[in-house]
């Protein structure tokens, strides 16, 4: 099929005194003061109950930009009802029109749509240009253009066929509807959750988090501008458990598509096992959910590569992205230059908010994470265990300010090595060079997840030891770079154990689970 190639949308750099970084921030300053009035959508139809809640930024939590209206349950029951509805057209929507549409999106995104969707996404999620331009416009993009291309090398893959039959492959979408819950730490993935199912021909109801709303709503407008039918996907806001159980208990269910925490997705898998007596078929079950992500040095490696790999890998977004590095393993002879370079690299980092674009590290989500966060940190002050290297001050009486912070653990297991934090710390443990091999099994051990990681050296011998010693401990396993920043086409995305099903978002195999293809055997 002759669709378009895909090519990776080139990140703007949004240089001092450019037009492009003029244009976003007066996008911000504009939407900042807005006061936002957020409808949710029903078959196309926006919804108010009147029943609002107030958007505040994460780095200006006494600024009101706005308010999202929430929906009872008898809302999710009409979203249900019109997902079905609009489905009887869109599964029969042949295959090019849903490529045209996400197409579309794609360019409305690269132009007209890429400052509103940057600026909210840096106004109520807390990020600084590039961090906004790599995920709500680059990303995305990727998402939608590279999964049109998938889409196509699934349709073209037929079983063979023979002198007077022809087999066919049907690649139907499931039957019924599909549900997304998505995060609040990417735009794009929240966008994607939704977009993958509905590609293949599928309708979805969608529950982003609460603190993505406003960037939820700039998507919202573009898939109807990018011409998506109404009800194809439906938008709720709202109670979660309201919102899950009216979903899940739906005979019609027919798949999930996740990303939020470990925590949340079992209890969502136990409830869809409860419930599987009920519905009409089984449910696709797709999640991505915590990280532990680490990064393990060798004495071969080089200590600059290393620190930069923690100062990025850590603290970009706020270490707020699931592939973010929070735990490291360093050999004793690197340790002195790793850390005077990870120090120096942190004096020069500014804590702040994001339109002043000289911020490197922004505010964590909400007050609920900046207490857990702060807390660590405050015990790791105390504890005989743990060493404050850099950082350790937290602030939230404008904003929920940490900055980024260095734990060195005595113990392989202190708390912070193992526990999710989901913010700008990362805790390190200085090995004994010669046990090496040793330290790599503590990597794998400490932690029940396996979503990215990454590995240093300059040893050919010891890069295949580690990749075969890690095997499972991550689904995203990167040599010599840090182990975030994966590029849709390039890095496929996703991890096993307590990280997820391990579908890789944005590839061929997420797109799969979107189908439940029919066989034809037609014999003349
Ligand atoms: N693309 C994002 C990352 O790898 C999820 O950081």
């Amino acid at each position: 099929y002759n669709v378009p190639k895909a090519v990776n949308e080139p990140v703007k750099t949004y240089a001092p005194n450019s037009p492009e970084k003029k244009s976003l921030l007066d996008t911000y300053k504009k939407m900042y003061n807005e006061k936002a009035d957020i409808p949710f959508y029903i078959g196309g139809k926006e919804i108010r109950t009147g029943n609002t809640v107030s958007i505040h930024p994460p780095h200006d939590h006494q600024h009101t930009v706005g308010h999202y209206h929430k929906a009872e349950k008898s809302h999710v029951e009409q979203a249900i009802a019109n997902a079905l509805e609009a489905r009887e057209a869109w599964s029969k929507t042949p295959w090019e029109h849903r490529a045209a549409i996400f197409l579309k999106a794609a360019e409305l995104l690269a132009g007209p749509y890429r400052d509103r969707m940057n600026a909210a996404t840096m106004i109520c999620q807390s990020k600084n240009v590039m961090q906004a331009e790599i995920d709500a416009a680059c990303e995305m993009i990727d998402f939608f253009k590279f999964n049109v291309e998938f889409m196509t090398e699934i349709y073209a893959n037929q079983p063979i066929s023979s002198p007077g039959i022809w087999n066919r492959m049907e690649y139907r979408p499931l039957e019924g509807f599909t549900y997304a819950i998505t995060p609040f730490n990417f735009t794009s993935i929240a966008a994607n959750l939704c977009a993958a199912p509905v590609m293949m021909g599928n309708v979805c109801v969608w529950k982003p988090s609460d603190h993505q709303i406003y960037s939820a709503q700039v998507i919202v407008e573009l898939f109807k501008e990018a011409g998506l039918p109404d009800g194809v996907i439906n938008v709720v806001y709202g109670d979660p458990v309201m919102i899950s159980d009216t979903i899940l208990s739906h005979r019609e269910f027919s798949g999930i598509h996740f990303t939020g925490s470990t925590h949340v997705f079992k209890m969502l898998w136990k409830q869809i096992g409860e419930n599987i007596g009920n519905y009409k078929t089984y449910p696709r079950i797709v999640g991505e959910t915590g990280g532990k992500d680490f990064i393990w040095s060798h004495p071969s490696a080089n200590a600059k590569q290393v620190a930069t790999a923690i100062t990025r890998g850590a603290f970009e977004y706020q270490g707020q992205k699931c592939s973010a590095a929070s735990r490291a393993y360093i050999p004793e002879s690197l340790w002195a230059d790793v850390k005077k370079y990870v120090v120096a690299d942190l004096k020069s980092i500014k804590v702040g908010s994001p339109d002043d674009t000289s911020n490197f590290v922004n505010a964590v989500i909400h007050e609920a994470s900046f207490d857990k966060i702060s807390r660590f940190i405050d015990q790791a002050k105390q504890d005989k265990d743990a060493e404050i290297v850099a950082g350790g001050n937290h602030d939230k009486s404008k904003g929920y300010f940490i900055e980024p912070t260095v734990i060195l653990a005595k113990d392989a297991k202190y708390t912070t090595m193992c526990t999710e934090l989901f913010g700008p710390v990362i805790t390190i443990y200085v090995y004994d060079d010669k046990d090496w091999k040793d330290s790599l099994k503590l990597v794998d051990e400490t932690s029940e997840y396996a979503l990215t990681g990454a590995i240093f050296s300059a040893d050919r011998y010891v890069i295949d030891y580690a990749t075969n010693a890690l095997e499972n401990a991550a689904g995203n396993f990167y040599i010599n770079d840090k182990p975030t920043g994966a590029v849709v086409g390039q890095q496929p995305f996703g991890g096993a154990r307590a990280s997820g099903t391990n579908d890789k978002a944005g590839s061929i195999w997420n797109l799969l689970r979107w189908v439940s293809n029919r066989t034809i055997k037609e014999t003349f």
